[in-house]
């Protein structure tokens, strides 16, 4: 099987028409390998996100192609395959901090009991324990951010994509989440990739890939 989880060939994307058009990804090519740990950094603006969103299957290319060799066809990537850190606030608010991270486990199949078992034990990696039977409007931005780094875990995905997971957090707390997150993935294939402002969180990875204007280098 190959080691090619995710790959941008020649990928763009334009938003909007006309006067509102915006160039927001220009011809990227990357390919993202099991066990990669990858930091995209760059500006605000510069196209992280839409990069993101691309190699997720979120969003698709306007130009180009992105395909995923070694998970499988778009449909099949969420939630167990591959997992998404939301740069904006994503937690369900009718459900507790527990339940929002049992969700992935429950729509990928899982028994109820070992779901709910997994996601206390990653609340609990993460030191997050005491906000399981919380809401998301009970929690600060930061705790909802650590949360879904948690959400992302508990499916052991192949592929984590984080947008600015640490954005909302003081150092510290961003890098305590950052080794936290890092244990928990170490020794396993899983890839991660995180599009990060913060040099230290870009430090920790083995590789950086910097977005400029929206052209990848
Ligand atoms: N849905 C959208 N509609 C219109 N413009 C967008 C949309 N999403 C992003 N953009 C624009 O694309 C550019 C890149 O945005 P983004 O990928 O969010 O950058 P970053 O994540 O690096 O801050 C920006 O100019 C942004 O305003
Ligand atoms: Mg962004």
């Amino acid at each position: 099987m190959t080691d090619v989880l995710a790959e941008a060939i020649g990928a763009g994307r334009v938003f909007g028409t006309n006067g509102s058009r915006v160039v927001a990804l220009k011809h990227a090519t990357c390919r993202i390998e099991r066990g990669d740990r990858i930091a995209l950094v760059g500006p605000s603006g510069s196209g992280k996100s839409t990069l993101l969103h691309l190699l997720a299957g979120l969003d698709e290319p306007t130009s180009g192609t992105v395909r995923w060799p070694g998970l499988g066809e778009r449909e099949t990537l969420r939630p167990a395959k591959l997992s998404f850190v939301f740069q904006t606030e994503s937690l369900l608010a009718p459900l507790t901090v527990l339940e929002n991270i049992e969700v992935p486990r429950l729509l990928a199949g899982s028994n109820p009991n070992e779901a709910r078992n997994d996601a206390s034990l990653i609340l609990r990696a993460l030191d997050l324990a005491e906000l399981a039977d919380k809401l998301p409007e009970e929690i600060s931005g930061g705790q909802a951010q650590r949360a879904a780094v948690a959400r992302s875990l508990v499916t052991q995905p192949e592929l984590i994509l984080a947008d600015e997971p640490t954005g909302q957090l003081d150092h510290h707390t961003a890098k305590h989440l950052l080794s936290l997150l890092l244990r928990r993935i170490k020794g396993t294939d899983t890839a991660l990739v995180i599009a990060t402002h913060d040099p230290f969180v870009a430090s920790r990875m083995e590789t950086q890939w910097t977005m400029d204007h929206g052209v990848l280098r």
